[in-house]
């Protein structure tokens, strides 16, 4: 029987959701601010100390072996839990940029960013990529300068050094207070309030404590010592009369970027900084899609699927669709319309996350993220609704850069091969060529990565997930066109030198060429072919 649930009732509940992922360049401290969160947010009790986790490299983000042996994040996960009535979906996003595909799925299902950034470092190269991306979506973006418990750049010179690399206008929400040269704590600008923290030797493993109270507060201003105070006016003195003025409307169309200033290991400034974040990031809002925008607080249920995971629990062969509702009550074993496939599907068992435990959950709202055990037959970008038909359509793709023809070590596992290849394509996690379009089950397939180090990922995942041992011969030609058209034409244009015909799984053809110059001057010369950058 369909559940009737109010516009009301769902506007509700959605007021103090948060979706959100954190983007930073690799070593801005993103795994560390990551472990904080879930320690203000109750969801672990102790953080994991640094020296530690070099001992283990593990974070309870990571699962895979290989991200452990690494130290690097490379798939994204979604944890999940409640802090002070609010219920927070951290999207985790790989760190590297070879994985930067996953990255981009994964801000498409969420709502809001924090941009992490290194007090002596500033905008880095990965920071500026991410950035771009949230931009484009007008998403809103929340700065925290980490690692302010040593020494870096001057705290006015960063900010303005923010507003000029990216091209947007900064507003510090808190600011950092030094006493003899050391971080000591933040003050909030818009609360007003003096948070200081007690100085610990636990590595940051606990919440940090301390005390708090208004500017011209005895107490405080005995604690700091005249002239950390003195210097703490004369800095919001100018913030005041030079920086860009508080406007929540600003920060929630992304014209206005909140700056705030902490440090993750010590946990300083973490917590006001999450207080504010939560308060001023926006809950679900209403979403595009090809029937036009989608309310959240619309009764019937819709989501898309941005990321496939398979192979989570390495106890069980399974399969997970991540989806991101987007508007209704989500209920388990609802029937729901598959959009691509035209099909009814239940979404049984539904699952909650806190990176490797998951719960079974009965419903979710507009913002939540939820696992479906999936047999194959949901893909990246696929929309699902309880009501009218419709899609949300825009999960990006990108073409492969670098390309390279699977070995196969011992020849009798092909079937491993194919299925492990399947699995990994319907992730996301590579794209297969043939260079036969008749005959896949032959010719030594291709696999094609947008970074180099996912072919180090699959040849992993081959292994320990299919046992499948191959090896990868790099192709010299790696600029990829689809191309539609006449098959005489398309025949003829691949018979000419420096160029590689192949077969993407489902068929279609692509030309590789050896430069970007070659792909460049054929696209602009065959007008009678049409070229395509992903597949059509
Ligand atoms: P990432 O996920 O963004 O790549 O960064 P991660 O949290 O792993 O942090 C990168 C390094 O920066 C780590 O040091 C971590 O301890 C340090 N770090 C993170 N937050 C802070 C902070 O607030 N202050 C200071 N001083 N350092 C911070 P590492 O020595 O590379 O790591 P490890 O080998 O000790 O684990």
């Amino acid at each position: 029987m369909p559940v009737s649930t109010t516009s009301a009732a769902i506007a509700n509940t959605i007021v103090r959701r948060r979706t959100f992922a954190i983007i930073s360049h690799p070593d801005a401290g993103k795994t560390t601010l990551t472990e904080k969160l879930l320690l203000y947010g109750g969801a672990i009790h102790l953080a994991g100390s640094v020296k530690a986790r070099r001992a283990q490299r593990h974070a309870t983000s990571d699962w895979m072996a290989l991200e452990q042996e690494r130290g690097i994040s490379v798939t994204s996960s979604v944890m999940q839990f409640n802090w002070e009535g609010f219920h927070i979906n951290l999207l985790d996003t790989p760190g590297h940029e070879d994985f930067s595909e996953d990255t981009y799925r994964t801000l498409v299902a969420a709502d809001s960013a924090m941009m992490l950034l290194d007090n002596r470092k500033g905008v880095e190269d990965r920071t500026r990529q991410l950035f771009q991306v949230c931009k484009r979506r007008r998403m809103p973006i929340f700065a925290l300068v980490n690692k302010c418990d040593r020494a870096g750049e001057d705290p006015l010179k960063l900010v303005s050094d923010v507003e000029t690399d990216l091209g947007i206008n900064c507003h510090p929400v808190t600011w950092p207070i030094h006493r003899d040269g050391a971080f000591v704590g933040v003050y909030d600008r818009r609360k007003e309030q003096i948070y200081l923290f007690d100085r610990s030797d636990d590595h940051g493993a606990k919440r940090a404590t301390g005390h708090e109270g208004r500017l011209d507060s005895p107490e405080i201003i005995e604690l700091l010592g005249p002239e950390a105070h003195q210097t703490l006016l004369h800095d919001l003195e100018l913030l005041e009369a030079a920086g860009h003025p508080f406007d929540h409307d600003e920060i929630l169309s992304g014209a206005l970027v909140p700056v705030f200033f902490g440090s993750a290991l010590t946990n300083f400034g973490v917590e006001p900084f999450f207080r504010e974040f939560l308060e001023l990031a926006p809950s679900p809002t209403s979403r595009e899609s090809t029937i036009g925008p989608v309310e959240p607080t619309q009764e019937e249920f819709t989501g898309f699927v941005f990321k496939i995971q398979a192979n989570m629990d390495p106890k069980h062969r399974d399969r997970i669709a991540f989806v991101r509702v987007c508007s209704g009550r989500f209920e388990a074993g609802m029937p729901s319309l598959h959009v691509r496939t035209g099909k009814t599907v239940r979404l049984n068992a539904p699952q909650q996350f806190m990176a490797r435990e998951r719960t079974i959950i009965e419903e979710a709202w507009p913002g939540d993220v939820i696992g479906i055990m999936d047999r194959g037959n949901l893909r990246i970008g696929d929309s699902l609704t309880e009501g009218e038909k419709l899609e949300f359509s825009d999960i990006p793709r990108f073409p492969p850069e670098h390309f390279a023809r699977v070995v196969l070590k011992d020849p009798i596992k092909r079937k491993q091969l194919d299925a492990g290849l399947r699995q990994l394509t319907e992730e996301g996690a590579a794209q297969v060529f043939y260079t036969s379009q008749s005959d896949v089950s032959q010719p030594t397939p291709i696999v094609g990565a947008v970074g180099v180090l996912q072919f180090d990922v699959m040849l992993h995942r081959l292994e320990h997930e299919y046992g499948v041992r191959c090896k990868l011969e790099p192709i010299s030609a790696r600029y990829p066109r689809w191309v539609t058209g006449a098959v005489a034409d398309i025949d003829r244009l691949a018979a000419e030198p420096g160029r590689l015909r192949i077969f993407d799984s489902l068929g279609n053809p692509v030309i590789l060429f050896e430069s970007e110059w070659a792909q460049r001057w054929t696209v602009d010369r065959v007008k009678a072919l049409e070229f395509h950058e992903v597949a059509p």
